[in-house]
C-alpha cells in the first residue's frame, strides 16, 4: 500500500457495510471478527466429486473460458462447506495467452515456445484484459452478483517471478533451474520480462476489481526457490511495483510467497495488507516479523487433512492458538489442497475453525 493509499483509508475507523458483513474482509484489514474466517487454496478442484463430474465433460482450459461453468465450480466449495471467501476459478497462466504466448495444460502449464532471449521478451504484449480475457471478467461480474456478502470473491494473479518460471522453463519443475539460470545469465532481459509481467498483472487485477472482486491475491508459488539476494534483486521489486500500483484501488491485497520463511524480512516491506504463510513458518514468528498492521493467512499443512479427526483437530487448534488473539488472521492451508483429500475432512476443518474461534 502506498502512502497515498493509506490516506485513502479512513474507512478503518468506520467499517463499510461490506467489511461488517464479511469476517474475511474485516480480518484482511486487521479489524475484530466474530469468528476466524476460513477458505482454502485450490478449494475448487479435483478433490470434489462435483468438480470431477464437470471436468469429465470439458477440459481445463475450456472450463476456465466458459463463465457459466467457471461460476459453477467457484461456487461449489462455498455451497458445500460455507467458506468465508470464494476464489475465482481460473489459473495464474490465463492472462499470459493475451501477451502472445501459446499455452496448454498437461495437467500443469506447458509453454509452446519457452522464452530464452531479449528479443522474445520484447515481442510480448501488455494486453487489455477486456479484450484478452473477457470471459474472466464476465465470470467475476456474475459471481459478485451471486455470492452472499459473507463470502466475498477473491480475484488473483500470479506473481511476476512465478509466471517467469513457467515462461522461461517452459513447464513445471521442482527446481526451475533453467529459469533461475536465466536470471544470472540475462539479468537485463530478466528484469524486462518481470516488469512486463508486473504491468500485465496490474491491469489484469485492476480489471477484476472493477468487475467486482472484493480482494486480490498474488500467488508467488516459486519465490522460495530464490536465495535472499536474487529475491531482493528480481522477484521482490516486481511484486512491490504491483502492490504500489494497486494500492489506490482500496481493495485488500494478499501476497503469498510460498516457502518464503527466509525471505520474510524483505516480504515485510512489500506493502500488502495480508501475507500468506506456508506451514514451514509458525504464524507467531511471521506476525513478529510482519508487525501488527499486516494480517496473516494460513498455515495448516495440507497433509494434516489425511490425519485421523482427533489429530486434525489438534493441528487446527494449534494453528489458531499460534495466530494469537490479535485481529488479522485468515485461516487457510499452507499451500493448495491435495487432490485425493477427503471432502469430509475439509467440512470438519471449516466447522472446527468456526466453532473454536467463535467461542473466544
Ligand atoms: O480453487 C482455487 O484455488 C482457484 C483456482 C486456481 C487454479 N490454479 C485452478 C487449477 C488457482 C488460484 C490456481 C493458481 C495456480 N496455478 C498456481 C498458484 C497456486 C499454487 O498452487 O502455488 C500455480 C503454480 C498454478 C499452475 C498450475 N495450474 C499447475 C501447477 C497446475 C497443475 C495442478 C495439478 O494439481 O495437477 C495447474 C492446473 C490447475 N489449475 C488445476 C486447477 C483446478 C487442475 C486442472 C484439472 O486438471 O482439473
Amino acid at each position: 500500500m502506498s502512502g497515498e493509499a493509506a490516506e485513502a483509508r479512513p474507512a478503518q475507523a468506520d467499517p463499510p457495510a461490506a467489511t461488517a458483513a464479511s469476517p474475511f474482509l474485516a480480518a484482511c484489514r486487521c479489524e475484530p471478527v466474530t469468528h476466524t474466517p476460513v477458505w482454502i487454496m485450490r478449494q475448487a478442484g479435483r478433490y470434489l466429486p462435483e468438480y470431477r463430474k464437470i471436468r469429465a465433460e470439458v477440459d481445463f482450459l475450456t472450463l476456465t473460458k466458459t463463465p457459466e461453468l467457471a461460476v459453477e465450480v467457484t461456487l461449489q466449495p462455498v455451497r458445500r462447506f460455507g467458506m468465508d471467501a470464494a476464489i475465482l476459478f481460473s489459473d495464474i497462466m490465463t492472462p499470459v495467452e493475451g501477451m502472445g504466448v501459446t499455452l496448454d495444460f498437461a495437467p500443469g502449464p506447458v509453454i509452446e515456445a519457452p522464452i530464452r532471449s531479449l528479443r522474445q521478451v520484447e515481442a510480448l504484449r501488455i494486453p487489455d484484459p477486456e479484450e484478452s480475457v473477457p470471459f474472466v471478467l464476465e465470470t467475476v461480474r456474475v459471481l459478485s452478483g451471486e455470492l452472499p456478502a459473507s463470502a466475498p470473491l477473491i480475484g488473483f494473479a500470479g506473481a511476476p517471478f512465478t509466471i517467469f518460471c513457467y515462461l522461461v522453463q517452459g513447464r513445471g519443475s521442482k527446481t526451475f533451474s533453467e529459469a533461475k539460470a536465466f536470471l544470472f545469465a540475462e539479468p537485463e532481459a530478466s528484469h524486462k520480462l518481470l516488469e512486463k509481467l508486473a504491468d500485465t498483472m496490474v491491469r489484469y487485477l485492476e480489471a477484476q476489481a472493477r468487475a467486482g472482486a472484493k480482494a486480490l491475491m498474488i500467488f508467488d508459488s516459486w519465490a522460495g526457490l530464490l536465495g535472499p539476494e536474487q529475491y531482493r534483486e528480481f522477484a521482490f521489486p516486481a511484486v512491490r511495483r504491483m502492490i504500489a500500483a494497486l494500492g489506490p484501488l482500496d481493495v485488500p491485497l494478499i501476497y503469498f510467497p510460498n516457502q518464503g520463511a527466509t525471505l520474510m524480512g524483505t516480504v515485510a516491506e512489500c506493502g500488502a495488507d495480508v501475507v500468506g504463510i506456508d506451514w514451514r513458518l509458525p504464524l507467531s514468528d511471521a506476525r513478529r516479523i510482519l508487525g501488527p498492521d499486516t494480517a496473516v493467512q494460513g498455515n495448516l499443512d495440507p497433509t494434516a487433512l489425511f490425519a485421523p479427526r482427533e489429530e486434525l483437530a489438534r493441528q487446527i487448534d494449534r494453528v489458531l492458538e499460534d495466530a494469537g488473539s490479535a485481529p488479522g488472521h485468515i485461516f487457510n492451508l499452507g499451500h493448495g489442497i491435495e487432490r485425493n483429500t477427503d471432502p469430509d475432512a475439509v467440512a470438519f476443518l471449516v466447522d472446527r475453525v468456526h466453532e473454536v474461534s467463535g467461542q473466544a
